[in-house]
C-alpha cells in the first residue's frame, strides 16, 4: 500500500463528525422519557432562537467529575442570559445518577440544557424555562487522538469575541458549527478561532494551550473565551508541578512556532495539535509535556 494512500485512510479515521450517540432514557423537567419522545412545541425558544445555556460534564466510572465547577458555570451562564431558572444542585445530581442507572452506563458525557422555554417573540414573553438532561457516548477514538494528535486550522472570526454574551456557555452555536464545517472540509479535526485583532482565542469546542521553552501558555480569559473547566485543572496541575504558566494575548505565529500545542475539553481531555494550517508543530509528534499533563489529568479524574 502506498504511503499516501495509507495516510489518507488514517486521515479518514480521524474525522470526528460522527453523530454523537444519546442513551435511551433522558430527563425533561425532572421526568424520565425515552429519547424519541415528542417533548417540544413549535414555539420552543431553544429551537427558534438557540435561547439557552448548556453544560457538558464527564462521568468517570459512575462519578460526576468536577460537578460543582459545572454547576457554578451553568449558574453564571443563566445569569448572563437573564434566564430565571433555579439551579438545584442536589436535584440535578440525583437525576443524573438516575439516568446512569436506567441507561446502565458508567462512563459517558452528560449534557444539561436549560432554555427560556416556550413562546415566540422579542422581547421574550414570560415563559417557564425548562431543563433537559441526556447522557452521551464518548467517542472511542479519543484515546487515539490523545496519543497521535490531530490537525487543526485557524478560523478568522471577526465578530464572535465582540459579542455581549461572551463567557456564557450558550446553545447558540452557529459560529462554532460553521467553523467545524470548514475544518472538516480541510481534513482537520478542530478549528481555532482568531479574533479580529489577530489574537488566538479557543477551539470550536475546546481551549488551546502551547509550550515554548518550558513555559505553558494559554489565551487570557479577557479575550472572551469560555472559561474551560479542563483548562482550569490543567493550569492547577502545571502549578503543582512547578511548570511556569502564562495567560496572555498571542498571535498565530507564536502558536505555529511553539514546541508543543494541545487543546483541552471535558470530552477530549487533552489532545495534541500536531499540524495547524498544514504546518507541522515542532517535529509533528505529541510533545513530552503534553503527555505528562495528560497522564496527570487522567490521575485526577480517577481520584474520587
Ligand atoms: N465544549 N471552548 C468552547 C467554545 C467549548 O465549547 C468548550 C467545551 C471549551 C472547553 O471547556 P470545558 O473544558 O469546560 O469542557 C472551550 C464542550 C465539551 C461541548 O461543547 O460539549
Amino acid at each position: 500500500m502506498s504511503r499516501r494512500f495509507k495516510n489518507r485512510i488514517e486521515e479518514k479515521n480521524l474525522i470526528i463528525s460522527l453523530p454523537m450517540k444519546v442513551y435511551r432514557f433522558i430527563s425533561y423537567n425532572f421526568k424520565v422519557f425515552k429519547k424519541n419522545a415528542k417533548l417540544w412545541r413549535v414555539e420552543h425558544r431553544g429551537m427558534n432562537y438557540g435561547d439557552g445555556a448548556y453544560e457538558t460534564i464527564r462521568v468517570y466510572d459512575g462519578w460526576i467529575f468536577a460537578f460543582k465547577d459545572h454547576i457554578e458555570r451553568l449558574k453564571r451562564s443563566l445569569k448572563v442570559l437573564k434566564i430565571d431558572f433555579p439551579v438545584n444542585e442536589e436535584k440535578i445530581e440525583k437525576e443524573i445518577m438516575k439516568l446512569l442507572k436506567l441507561n446502565r452506563v458508567k462512563n459517558c458525557a452528560v449534557r444539561i440544557v436549560i432554555t427560556r422555554g416556550n413562546g415566540l417573540g422579542l422581547p421574550p414573553p414570560k415563559g417557564t424555562p425548562d431543563i433537559s438532561i441526556m447522557l452521551v457516548d464518548i467517542d472511542k477514538k479519543i484515546e487515539d487522538y490523545q496519543k497521535k494528535g490531530i490537525k487543526a486550522i485557524f478560523v478568522e472570526n471577526t465578530r464572535l469575541y465582540d459579542f455581549s454574551i461572551r463567557g456564557a456557555k450558550t446553545i447558540n452555536f452557529l459560529p462554532n458549527i460553521l467553523a467545524s464545517i470548514e475544518f472538516e472540509k480541510m481534513g482537520a479535526q478542530e478549528g481555532i478561532f482568531v479574533t479580529h485583532e489577530g489574537f488566538v482565542a479557543e477551539g470550536t469546542t475546546s481551549n488551546i494551550f502551547f509550550v515554548k521553552n518550558g513555559v505553558l501558555k494559554t489565551p487570557h480569559l479577557d479575550i472572551g473565551i469560555l472559561a474551560g473547566i479542563t483548562r482550569k485543572f490543567i493550569i492547577e496541575i502545571a502549578k503543582e508541578e512547578r511548570i511556569p504558566v502564562e495567560e496572555g494575548f498571542y498571535k498565530k505565529e507564536e502558536v505555529l512556532s511553539a514546541d508543543e500545542v494541545f487543546i483541552s475539553s471535558t470530552t477530549r481531555e487533552i489532545v495534541p495539535l500536531v499540524v495547524i494550517d498544514e504546518k507541522k508543530i515542532a517535529d509533528g509528534k505529541t510533545g513530552l509535556l503534553t503527555t505528562a499533563l495528560l497522564s496527570a489529568f487522567k490521575k485526577k479524574v480517577l481520584i474520587k
